[in-house]
């Protein structure tokens, strides 16, 4: 921790990234040759730590790895990344999460395998009640159990910690939560799956709470009059992995610094269309002066 500065609590997954592209998908029982193969840190939570760290947010992590070769070297990673590990637990027995990511032309599919990151259980998250607690800013995604992540939340709200919840991958979010989170981040797909209905009336439904990212295009949420839309910055993606990732943390980290909603909106926007412009879901994450740089050069 950096001293008496403001402190992010990013709760969430670990994962190895398995990064594979390809020309094109292989149909049912096609084998097929791809082009490239990396292996690189990855995760929606870790991925949002890093982007908040790397803004030099003062960043720390709840989470589990496995006791194997790829939790390890993402532990170090992170550490490396300054992001506070010691919340990060050692799972025995188990495997830390992998993604396997398919990147055909310019876009990504993605199979999650939890492993670790299931062990966060919520008997873990009621012992550390206190560090959640003295948080600034707590930051979630649906990549572990929703029993954790209920319970975060239940500690956010009794303490009036203020969350972020991004509910990647939808699936699991429960509509209940609304009531008790500050924010809530879902894309367009993210959003319909979620809410049943057009964005717009989703939107109107939760002003200043429920914004939708619009890829490229930036994002948009409702201030209880109008619709605000915050354009996307012009950028040549490369892999878009993780930008959804940098909008949240870079979110997160404006927001404790005071900006306010539709600044804080277009600083993740920025920093967003910079993360695309390297492979893997971290590599492009950009520092702070990059985003405003960004962000001046458009005007
Ligand atoms: O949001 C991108 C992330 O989703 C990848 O890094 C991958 O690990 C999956 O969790």
């Amino acid at each position: 921790m950096k001293g008496m500065s403001i402190l992010i609590t990013v709760v969430g997954s670990i994962n190895m990234d398995l990064i594979v592209k390809v020309k094109n998908i292989p149909v049912q029982g096609e084998t097929i040759l791809g082009q490239e193969f990396a292996t690189s840190p990855g995760g929606k939570g870790a991925n949002q730590a890093v982007a908040a760290a790397r803004l030099d947010g003062d960043v720390r992590m709840i989470g589990c790895v496995g006791e194997d070769v790829f939790g390890s070297e993402l532990k170090s990673h992170l550490h490396y990344e300054n992001v506070n590990v010691s919340n990060i637990r050692n799972v025995p027995n188990t495997s830390t999460g992998v993604a396997n990511v398919i990147i055909s032309n310019n876009d990504n599919r993605i199979i999650v395998v939890p492993g670790a990151n299931y062990e966060l259980k919520k008997a873990a998250i009621t012992a550390l009640k206190d560090t959640i607690s003295y948080s600034n800013m707590v930051v979630i995604q649906l990549e572990i159990l929703p029993e954790t992540v209920q319970t975060v939340v239940e500690i956010c709200h009794e303490k009036n910690v203020p969350i972020i919840l991004n509910p990647a991958p939808a699936e699991h979010f429960d509509k209940q939560l609304m009531s008790k989170i500050n924010f809530l981040t879902p894309n367009e797909n993210e959003c319909r799956q979620i809410f049943n209905m057009e964005m717009k009336d989703a939107l109107e439904m939760y002003p200043n709470q429920l914004i939708v990212t619009l890829g490229k295009e930036g994002a948009q949420y409702f201030d209880g009059q109008n619709h605000v839309k915050i354009s996307g910055f012009p950028t040549k993606a490369i892999d878009t992995t993780g930008a959804g990732d940098t909008f949240n943390g870079a979110l997160a980290f404006a927001l404790v610094n005071k900006y306010d909603l539709s600044d804080a909106v277009l600083f993740a926007n920025a920093a967003a269309s910079l993360s695309v412009e390297k492979q893997g879901a971290q590599t492009g994450m950009p520092k702070k002066e990059d985003v405003e740089k960004r962000i001046a050069f458009s005007g």
